[in-house]
């Protein structure tokens, strides 16, 4: 298996369980550990719940992240996902896993990206701008904010006037919809690249 998925959040998690929930039977990937930094986050349940450890960080390990790529090397971790994980990762960790490291963002980048650019935030600024069209972005990590290779992007249309929660409503329909497919083709393509089938 060339899949062991290491989920990054902060938050309710329902990203993360959507993901945990989509590989639980797959012989491609597995969610092999949570890490979170907020010990009150929705998500420690839902990783309970399905039996997959979580592992609480703090601002220290952040800040001199040497222990905790350990550990994600140790938990033979070939990827890691962002699924509404609000600290920014030290560059140390990024590039311990060039390539490797993958974020859900609430717009359509580079639009509604950068600092203080999470959760609400995003769609009242939509809001405000009278955008018409809005999004998710899963884009790779670098050291950069938000600024990472797109992977995938997909849109919907906003009428006038519609309201934030009903923008944040239809990004996270996208989200339900795509993001774990998406990781699953990224871990698919990596796969076959590394033993690519003969030709027969
Ligand atoms: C999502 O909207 C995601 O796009 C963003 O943070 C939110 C996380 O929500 N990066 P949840 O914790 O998965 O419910």
């Amino acid at each position: 298996m060339s899949g062991h998925i290491v989920l990054f959040a902060s938050g309710s998690g329902s990203n993360a369980a959507r993901i945990m929930d989509h590989f639980r039977d797959s012989s491609l990937a597995r969610v092999v550990l949570v890490v979170s930094n907020n010990p009150k986050a929705g998500v420690i349940g839902r990783a309970r719940e399905r039996g997959v450890g979580v592992r609480m960080i703090s601002s220290h390990d952040l800040d001199r992240p040497e222990e905790l790529i350990g550990l994600l090397k140790e938990a033979g971790t070939d990827w890691i996902v962002l699924a509404g994980f609000l600290r920014r990762l030290p560059p140390g960790l990024v590039r311990a896993f060039p390539q490797r490291i993958i974020n859900i963002h609430p717009s359509l980048l580079p639009a509604y990206g950068g600092r203080g650019m999470y959760g609400h935030h995003v769609h009242e600024a939509v809001h405000r701008d009278r955008a018409t069209l809005t999004g998710i972005t899963i884009h790779y990590v670098n050291e950069a904010y938000d600024e990472g290779e797109i992977i995938f992007q997909a849109s919907t249309p906003l009428e006038p006037g519609v309201a934030p929660e009903e923008i944040e409503a239809r990004v996270r329909e996208l989200e339900a919809r795509y993001f774990a497919p998406v990781i699953e083709e990224l871990v698919r393509r990596e796969a076959h690249n590394a033993h690519p089938k003969d030709p027969d």
